[in-house]
């Protein structure tokens, strides 16, 4: 049976969790499908919000549209984490936002690193992702039932942890580091920047969030390929509309609002912005 490695022991991540809510309780596997599915599955089961499941290895982990998320044991952070906010699903942009600004200000806070938001969910780390985030949610009559935050961060991968077709655009902190990083104390800020941020969206400070939002953006001001379910199309993404979502305007001037699809800059990102 795999064992959990001490550096994401439960001990090791209770000691500098300081959340009122997130990871209330935590409970950390050293193996797992999907934290994703699993933690859906505890939403299903009524479980309360806060929840947070850990895992060293994933064998099935997901990313956004159907791409697998590659988890090897050792070296990532895998998390997710029950919400119950209420919310309808065109708000789904902006908790994804709240997420972003966790996990963003934890990896700063850990690795020393500046960070910037590509939209909807990347976290960048000199132009490269380090993190994604996969929000995911069951509704019931047209509003959201409950929600799962998926969270995953590439910590300590060498160059053979990371999907080659990912190259270069993703990398891991300690490829830009150069130094092993601790990710029960990462993990525990993950969680602490997360409580911080739905508190404030609990709020409904959205104007804050937004603010910082567009602050640390990396695709705003950017021109943008979107590639929605049938379309590719192209423009200049100007900013975040009050529900996250991303607005970009068409050479044509019309301007479009952009909730789920992908979307990727189009001139290289400068070196740390
Ligand atoms: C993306 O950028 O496409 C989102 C990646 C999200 C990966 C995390 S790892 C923990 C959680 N469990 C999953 O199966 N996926 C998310």
């Amino acid at each position: 049976m795999a064992i959990i490695p001490a550096d994401i022991s439960p001990a090791v991540i209770e000691a500098t969790l300081r959340t009122r809510l997130i990871a209330r309780p935590l409970e950390v596997v050293a193996e797992i499908g999907s934290t994703n599915d699993a933690v859906m599955g505890a939403g299903r089961a009524g479980r309360a919000e806060g929840l947070a499941i850990l895992a060293d290895r994933q064998t099935a982990g997901r990313g956004r549209r159907g791409r697998s998320w590659a988890s090897p044991a050792g070296v990532g952070l895998y998390t997710s984490v029950l919400l119950r906010p209420q919310l309808t699903p065109a708000k789904m942009p902006l908790l994804t936002l709240v997420a972003g600004l966790g996990v963003a200000e934890a990896v700063e806070e850990i690795a020393g690193v500046a960070t910037r938001l590509k939209w909807p969910n990347d976290v960048l780390v000199e132009g490269r992702k380090v993190a994604g985030i996969l929000a995911e949610m069951a509704s019931v009559d047209e509003q959201v039932g409950h929600i799962v935050i998926g969270i995953g961060i590439n910590v300590n991968h060498g160059p053979q942890d990371l999907p080659e077709e990912l190259f270069p655009a993703a990398t891991s902190l300690s490829l830009v580091t150069g130094s092993r990083i601790p990710r029960g104390e990462l993990a525990a800020a993950v969680y602490n920047g997360l409580d911080r941020w739905y508190q404030i969206f609990r709020q409904r400070q959205i104007e804050a969030i937004l603010a910082v939002g567009r602050e640390r953006s990396a695709t705003l001001g950017r021109p943008v390929d979107v590639l929605a379910d049938e379309e590719r199309w192209q423009g200049l993404a100007v900013d975040l509309d009050a529900d996250g979502a991303l607005l970009v305007r068409e050479e044509s001037g019309e301007l479009r609002r952009v909730v789920a699809s992908d979307v990727s800059i189009r001139t290289p990102a400068v070196q740390g912005t």
